[in-house]
């Protein structure tokens, strides 16, 4: 196994040092362009820790998009008289477990308030607007001639218009390295004081699940300040509290300018230049008064760190996104020029750029990435895996190591101590988190398990590329706590003499009821490889595995089958006559597809469970990583149009920009979407063991470079 995997990664470097795709070609033809803005989803620009989202003016200024962080969060103030709460009075609510009552995180409708403010705070809050400021009022329709692009191989937004017969050109670039933009104006609207940049700031409440597409209030200026701590002819910084959350944006501009405000009843500073047609600024958001200028990015505390170079920046983009578009993996399936073909292709290229922009920072991200709040802009374990795998798939490992596994190391502590006081060994993973590691009370957040094997999903697909002692250390603890958890939850049922997983569980369709639900055939399928692959990292140690994981694992209850079918968990009522239940992810065609199948698969019921579920599925209230999922599983079974087909289906929709439509269930955009295509076309693009090589249609006359096989 070693000495292949070894051949597989010194095939892989020797592809990359003779990489022959013309990669810039193929990504520029891909450009966004843009006439107007769009209501729905901005252009970005950023490095995965912080994204600046533009309207047709490059910046925010018709259109309020939103500047977000992995860094900047807010609370709202703690409950109050007559219910006055915090934290620590949380008590979550007790049910009943195999004969024993387990404390689950869940509202207490004891104490409402306190539940409810556990899960809206903290909240992930919009940094401010930048926007042109024009000395008068005036709106999108009120401007000329506008042009947009967006461009993806040095990730520029160059954005232009005409104003009272006047052009105005603005270039946006964000650094790689801190939170911070760089914006060149060039008009000669500028020299006659027409034409500036201003500043403004929202105030952040806990009041909405959802803010799309615009996040905070610009309207609540009595509930926050803001005000210049420091300025001079070429910088000032702006300091902007929210009750506990105090952050700082320092301006830097090379021209003769000033900076002057808030304008009354706003939050609102203008920048104006004085007598130059060309006005160069920074941007850059920190929180911290005194931060240091950095141009080299290093995971974690980014508001620690500024850049106010306006030439590094726009050098420094320049080079990071051409070195993001040569490094790793690369697919081209534009030479047959069928349709089908170019538009995956043009999915594939945005939602690379897009994931780089949103989905590459020290945390991982929420559904919504960078560009909009959703969950209170909090992120879901179960989903680390969708929104980050991608990138070793496709090489890009600099990228999942921001995060990887590192989040899981931070999560350590909490996550045992959630196991023990529910009276398990090892870790027990949360759900939805915020940076903290806390996770929100919630019935299905307590319930769900599929995000427990996870990391042994992560650490094998680095060991298939890393095969050294450095991969196996990297993620050892994590993996022997995640496995001594998954083997005590194992539930051994004397009367049948197998380990059940639940009651009561959620399973990945968290569309079951809970107390009813055991031996859901994903996370069955998901134990068994988690477990057999925290034992096998023992091995490769050389240290012992522990007995109970092996007894566990080899003794799980069978995949639950009912007319011939998997199902979605053991017991299950006719489930495939029950559109309850004949909706929502497909969950079963996961352990073959996504997963590589698992000791006790029987290639014939899934055949027929795959049959089922075309014919009965409600297809129309699929969404995100349901039709990678299905892609995957179509690939392992030999069905490669099909396989294609599932990622260009009518209900998976991108906008012109590669936003992943949310479609029926979700707002846009859904980014797991875009990440979950890019892990089917890894699949597409290498094959699996035993099937190496591209699956692609024929046709399609698709190559590929960098990619490892899937398990
Ligand atoms: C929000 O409050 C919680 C609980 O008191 C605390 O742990 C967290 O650090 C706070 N976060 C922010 C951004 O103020
Ligand atoms: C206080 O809590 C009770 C339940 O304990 C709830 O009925 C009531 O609405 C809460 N009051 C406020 C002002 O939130
Ligand atoms: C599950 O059982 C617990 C008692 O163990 C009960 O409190 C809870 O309401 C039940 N949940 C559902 C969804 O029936
Ligand atoms: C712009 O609009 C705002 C709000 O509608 C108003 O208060 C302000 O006076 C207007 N300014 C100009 C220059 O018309
Ligand atoms: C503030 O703006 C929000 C939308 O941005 C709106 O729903 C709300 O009514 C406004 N509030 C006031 C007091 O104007
Ligand atoms: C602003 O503060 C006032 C007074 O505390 C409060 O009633 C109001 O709800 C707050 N507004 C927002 C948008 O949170
Ligand atoms: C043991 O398994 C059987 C069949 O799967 C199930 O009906 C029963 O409830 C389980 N026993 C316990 C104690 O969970
Ligand atoms: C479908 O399943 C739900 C949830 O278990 C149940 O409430 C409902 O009665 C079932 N419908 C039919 C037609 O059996
Ligand atoms: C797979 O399932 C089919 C249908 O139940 C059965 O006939 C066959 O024997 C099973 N195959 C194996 C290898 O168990
Ligand atoms: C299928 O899902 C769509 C979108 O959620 C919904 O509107 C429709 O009613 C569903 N159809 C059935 C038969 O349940
Ligand atoms: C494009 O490729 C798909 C998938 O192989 C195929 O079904 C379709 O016929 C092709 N279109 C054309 C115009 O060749």
């Amino acid at each position: 196994m070693r000495s292949k995997l070894e051949t597989l990664t010194s095939l892989l470097l020797a592809g990359q040092a003779c990489a022959k795709i013309n990669r810039q070609k193929i990504v520029q033809q891909f450009n966004p362009h843009r006439t107007a803005s769009s209501d729905s989803t901005p252009l970005q620009v950023g490095n995965g820790d912080f994204a600046f989202g533009a309207d047709v003016t490059g910046l925010q200024t018709f259109q309020p998009f939103n500047t977000l962080s992995t860094w900047c969060w807010h609370n709202s103030s703690l409950p109050t008289a007559p219910n006055q709460t915090e934290p620590a009075d949380f008590v979550g609510l007790d049910w009943w477990t195999h004969g024993r009552l387990v404390n689950y995180e869940q509202p207490n409708p004891a104490k409402p308030d306190i539940s409810q403010w556990m899960i809206s705070n903290p909240h992930r809050a919009n940094l401010g607007r930048v926007g042109l400021w024009f000395g008068d009022n005036i709106t999108e329709s009120d401007v000329s001639a506008t042009q947009q692009e967006l461009d993806l191989y040095s990730g520029t937004i160059t954005s232009s218009f005409k104003w009272g017969g006047e052009h105005v050109q603005i270039s946006t670039y964000g650094d790689p390295a801190t939170s911070s933009i760089a914006v060149e104006v060039s008009s000669a609207l500028l020299q006659d004081g027409y034409l500036g940049v201003f500043f403004d700031y929202p105030y952040m409440n806990d009041l909405n699940k959802f803010e799309a597409p615009f996040v905070g209030l610009y309207n609540a200026t009595a509930n926050h300040t803001t005000r210049m701590v420091s300025g001079d002819h070429h910088q000032a910084c702006i300091e902007h509290t929210m009750d506990a959350t105090t952050y700082y944006t320092t301006v830097h501009w090379n021209q003769d300018a000033s900076l002057t405000g808030p304008l009354p009843h706003s939050h609102r500073y203008v920048l104006k230049p004085h007598g130059d047609e060309h006005l160069t600024l920074t941007v850059s958001y920190h929180d911290t008064p005194s931060p240091r200028e950095a141009s080299f990015y290093s995971p974690g505390g980014q508001g620690a760190r500024i850049n106010t170079d306006f030439e590094q920046i726009t050098t420094a983009s320049a080079a990071y996104w051409e070195d993001f578009w040569e490094t790793g993996a690369f697919v081209d399936m534009t030479k047959s020029g069928n349709t089908s073909a170019m538009e995956l292709q043009r999915r594939v290229i945005l939602s690379q750029y897009l994931e780089a922009v949103n989905e590459a920072g020290f945390d991982p991200p929420q559904e919504s990435g960078l560009v909009n709040n959703g969950w209170y802009g909090k992120f879901h374990a179960e989903m680390f895996l969708w929104h980050l795998g991608h990138w070793g798939r496709w090489g890009q490992w600099g990228l999942q190591n921001r995060a990887m596994p590192g989040v899981y190391e931070r999560f350590l502590p909490t996550s045992i101590e959630r196991a023990k006081r529910q009276g398990y060994e090892g870790a027990r993973w949360g759900k939805m988190s915020d940076p903290t590691g806390r996770s929100a009370p919630g019935e299905i957040n307590s319930l769900l398990i599929w995000q427990q094997p996870h990391p042994m999903q992560f650490a094998e697909y680095e060991w298939r590329a890393f095969p050294n002692d450095a991969t196996l250390q990297k993620w050892d603890e994590v993996l022997y706590e995640t496995a001594a958890w998954m083997a005590d939850y194992a539930y051994c049922n004397e009367s049948t003499g197998v380990y059940d997983l639940g009651p009561p569980i959620y399973p990945v369709s968290e569309n079951t009821d809970p107390n009813a639900t055991f031996n859901a055939a994903f996370e069955l399928a998901y134990w068994r490889f988690g477990l057999d692959t925290a034992s096998q990292w023992q091995k490769r140690q050389g240290k012992p595995v522990p007995a109970k994981w092996t007894h566990v694992a080899e003794n799980l209850a069978p995949l639950p089958v009912a007319d011939e079918t998997y199902v979605i968990y053991e017991g299950i009522d006719d489930m495939w006559h029950n559109t309850t239940y004949t909706t929502d992810h497909q969950s079963m065609l996961g352990i073959y597809g996504w997963l590589p199948p698992q000791p006790d698969f029987n290639l014939t019921i899934m055949q027929n469970t795959v049959e089922h579920v075309y014919s009965t599925w409600n297809f129309t209230d699929s969404y995100g990583w349901d039709f990678p999922l299905l892609t995957m599983n179509a690939a392992r079974l030999g069905e490669v149009d099909r396989a294609v087909d599932w990622l260009l289906d009518s209900t998976f929709e991108f906008d012109d920009a590669g936003y992943q439509v949310g479609g029926a269930r979700v707002p846009t955009p859904y980014m797991p979407g875009a990440a979950s295509l890019l892990w089917a076309v890894a699949m597409l693009a290498s094959g699996w063991d035993g099937h190496e090589g591209s699956h692609f249609p024929s046709s399609w006359n698709v190559e590929v470079e960098g990619f490892l096989p899937a398990m």
